[in-house]
């Protein structure tokens, strides 16, 4: 067992779940096995406490660094920024100019709020919409975060956002009062929007939705949701905090003609340091000074200063052309190598934000043991993977090699009957669970 299993085992004693985010979690990878924890990333090559380095084949700081980890240009800046006092009783000037250069990406925004967190943007941008809309009822569909206006959603059944990225999340704790607050529906699913628009009609009063995650979204999806929240007076909330700045220098709606009330931005936009923001037309949210939305650790330098840098820096590079290029390298070669093999997997996802699964009665252990076997080749790998700028051929290259060897053993396995004899420790964990 390495230093940072050994670390982990005692953080669990200290630590409640672990972890601060479930998907850092090493049993979401690879129980008693997984390196845990890191001393030193640089690119895309990560290095754990035990010296040994890795390829970072999987999420790349949960979908934070699209430029690659500790990037030149964005941490010069905040070296910068700490060095002339990152927090002080006046505010940081740059808030300003973030405020203003979002809005010149998104011309249809004319204000903008800023956070540190993806889920508190979210919870940020639902509060100002239900205090606009003076309705408490949001329907939504994907994943926004942990926070209780979301999190209601499972009181009714707790079933309620397995189909929205993570399943078993635990309502404990969110007030019972909230049930029927919150309620999702499926993306592109324009037909189950509509049902819910025709029982709640007069009571919604905001819609949430990613602009993009698997799929690419149906026309008739967009304009459905745009036309009739715009008839119906009810907010409309397009969360970018995944899918931002990956498929082009901005929000992915921008692409899809598709023009929200509020949009939300995080993780791609600071490149590994906390910011998030959120924006909007003025008449929506100059509600905000209603209602008392306020924190200390909003006004910090870092914030928008790793923003700023990360964004000018992805005007002048071409990021999403090479997050594609990358991302379709590594899907093509998904199917090939698996085809080559006789790996059943189903393949999907964007370009940029790619993943796969085996077609297997056991899928779970299939997972763990790719685990495994790349992580003895070097790579920190599951069967998703999150492109960056920092990804080149090579890496590309020697990852799908890989890929090739672990399929052609996983085919062995499967063939022997007991695919799980293999396994040096527990199956992966599939979704929320309490750690034991
Ligand atoms: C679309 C979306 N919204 C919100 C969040 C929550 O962001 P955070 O983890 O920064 O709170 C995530 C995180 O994965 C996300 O993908």
């Amino acid at each position: 067992m390495g230093k940072g299993q050994r670390l982990y085992k005692k953080a669990k004693q200290l630590i409640p779940g672990g972890t601060q985010l479930l998907s850092k979690r090493p049993e979401m990878f690879l129980p008693d096995l997984w390196p845990a924890y890191y001393s030193r990333a640089k690119g895309c090559e990560v290095w754990d406490l035990d010296g040994n380095k890795f390829i970072d084949m999987s999420y790349m700081g949960i979908g934070s660094c699209i430029l690659g980890y500790a990037d030149h240009d964005v941490d010069g800046a905040v070296k910068d920024a700490v060095d002339k006092g990152s927090m002080s009783t006046l505010n940081a000037p740059e808030e300003v100019e973030l405020a203003s250069l979002l809005i010149q990406i998104h011309p249809w925004a004319e204000m903008a709020r800023f956070s540190r967190t993806g889920g508190e943007a979210m919870s940020i941008a639902v509060r100002i919409a239900r205090a606009k809309a003076g309705k408490d009822l949001v329907l939504f569909c994907g994943y926004h975060g942990w926070h209780d206006w979301y999190l209601s959603a499972n009181l009714s059944s707790n079933k309620a956002l397995d189909g929205h990225l993570l399943p078993g999340l635990n309502p404990a704790g969110v007030p019972r009062a909230l049930r029927g607050t919150a309620m999702p529906f499926a993306y592109n699913d324009t037909e189950g929007f509509l049902r819910l628009i025709k029982s709640y009609k007069s009571k919604v009063g905001v819609v949430v939705l990613e602009s993009i995650r698997n799929h690419y979204p149906d026309k008739e999806f967009i304009a459905t949701i745009r036309k009739v929240t715009r008839d119906l007076h009810i907010v409309l909330i397009v969360d970018e905090v995944s899918a931002g700045f990956r498929l082009n220098k901005g929000g992915a709606h921008l692409l899809f003609d598709f023009t929200p009330d509020i949009a939300v931005f995080a993780k791609g936009m600071s490149n590994g340091f906390p910011m998030a923001a959120i924006i909007g037309k003025k008449e929506v949210m100059d509600v905000a000074q209603k209602t008392f939305i306020s924190s200390t650790y909003w006004t910090d330098r870092v914030g928008p200063v790793a923003a700023l840098a990360t964004i000018k820096k992805i005007m002048k590079i071409d990021l999403s052309q090479h997050l594609a290029y990358i991302g379709k390298k590594v899907q093509i070669g998904w199917e090939d190598k698996a085809t080559r093999y006789g790996v059943p997997i189903e393949v999907g996802g964007i370009y940029p934000l790619g993943h796969f699964s085996f077609k297997h009665p056991e899928p779970l252990v299939l997972k763990t043991l790719f685990t495994q076997s790349m992580l003895e080749k070097g790579f920190l790998a599951t069967t998703a993977f999150y492109a960056s700028f920092a990804h080149k051929d090579k890496d590309v290259n020697d990852y799908l090699e890989a890929v090739g060897d672990c399929f052609r053993f996983t085919a062995q396995a499967v063939k022997s009957g007991n695919p799980k004899r293999y396994l040096k420790g527990p199956l992966c964990h599939s979704g929320f669970k309490r750690l034991t």
